[in-house]
């Protein structure tokens, strides 16, 4: 290769490498290095596992690409004929004890680390009963069901009573495909698996945390975000008792529609389903109720386990939608 023609491709390589990496960090917003920030202590105690761990892969790869680098320099070739040998060296049984003992000992260190953090990430302080809720939590194909100690739901959001502690029941339901669900700020990630229970909790102050489906879980993966919106317990228990009244409602309909419908359907145009507009399904509480609960070709079964408020919910809302849909 020439050597303005080399130049040029290191130049490019190298741009399109801090590019790269001015990117990252950029859209990390804390230099792409720490996780958000933690709002529970299941959280917090996360972060000093990967902080403390941090340190010491940071330290080795400082050591070992500063080594590696100073290295191809100094003993680059030069002028040095290609046929040189250089040094022959045998063994070093100093060198070779040291890069076996000091593994072993940075490994026990974060091993010890991680398992006195450990119970505190798996297991919810002791609450007295009256101070802790569960809030089940199912992934569907692609939206997020929560249910709530009265029965009532919640689609693509979850509420919680602020400053005590939540149990998530994580539920994986038998006919769905592997989801994980996620809430950076308030914990690790927790799979949803099939036949599966699994349980996390997190304890928090009032605030939004952002929650992503965390499992490649199919077309709209991407899409299958949530919030949890914790707020103080008296907001809380007004907002379940309201849902519960309002379970056969349009505007539980509207949620419905926008978070289970909408991943996939769009009313005038072909979106990842069919347009729905004018379908006269969509004000036929039988013909919508069978389509939910086996579903029908690429669509997956949504509301197999809808209750039938949660049905009856969806078509007073989109019953607006059929032309010569019959109720
Ligand atoms: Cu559900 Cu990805």
């Amino acid at each position: 290769m020439p050597l303005g023609v080399r130049r040029t491709a290191l130049a490019t390589l190298g741009t399109t490498f801090i590019a790269l990496a001015a990117a990252g960090i950029a859209d990390a917003g804390n230099a792409g290095f720490l996780p958000g920030e933690a709002h529970s202590p299941n959280a917090h105690r996360i972060d000093s596992a990967f902080i403390f761990i941090a340190v010491f892969t940071g330290l080795i790869f400082v050591i070992v690409e500063g080594a590696l680098i100073s290295f191809i320099i100094k003993y680059r070739r030069g002028k040095r004929a290609r046929t040189a040998e250089g040094p022959q060296i045998h063994g070093s049984t100093k060198l070779e004890i040291l890069w076996t003992v000091v593994p072993v000992v940075i490994l026990a260190m974060i091993g010890t680390f991680v398992f006195f953090e450990l119970p505190g990430i798996a297991d919810a302080p002791k609450a007295a009963a009256a101070d802790e809720t569960t809030i089940r939590v199912e992934g569907h194909q692609y939206y997020w069901l929560f249910r709530y100690p009265n029965g009532a739901v919640s689609i693509n959001q979850m509420v919680a009573p602020a400053n005590e502690v939540v149990h998530e029941r994580i539920v994986g339901l038998d006919w769905e495909v592997n989801h994980s669900w996620w809430v950076p700020d308030l914990g690790g990630k927790m799979d949803s698996i099939p036949g599966r229970i699994n349980k996390t909790w997190f304890e928090a102050p009032v605030g939004n945390y952002a929650a992503r489906c965390a499992e490649l879980c199919g077309i709209q993966h991407a899409h299958m975000d949530a919030t949890v919106r914790v707020v103080p317990r008296a907001q809380y228990d007004s907002f379940i008792r309201q849902r519960l009244a309002d379970a056969s409602s349009a505007t539980v309909g509207l949620e419905e529609w926008q978070g289970v419908c909408q991943s996939c359907h769009r009313l005038d145009h072909k979106y990842i389903g069919p347009a729905l507009g004018g379908n006269p399904l969509l004000g036929d509480r039988k013909g919508i109720e069978t389509l939910l609960r086996n579903g029908q070709g690429q669509m997956p079964p949504v509301g197999r386990n809808w209750t039938p408020a949660q049905i009856d919910a969806l078509v007073a809302y989109t019953r607006q939608f059929a032309k010569g849909g019959s109720s």
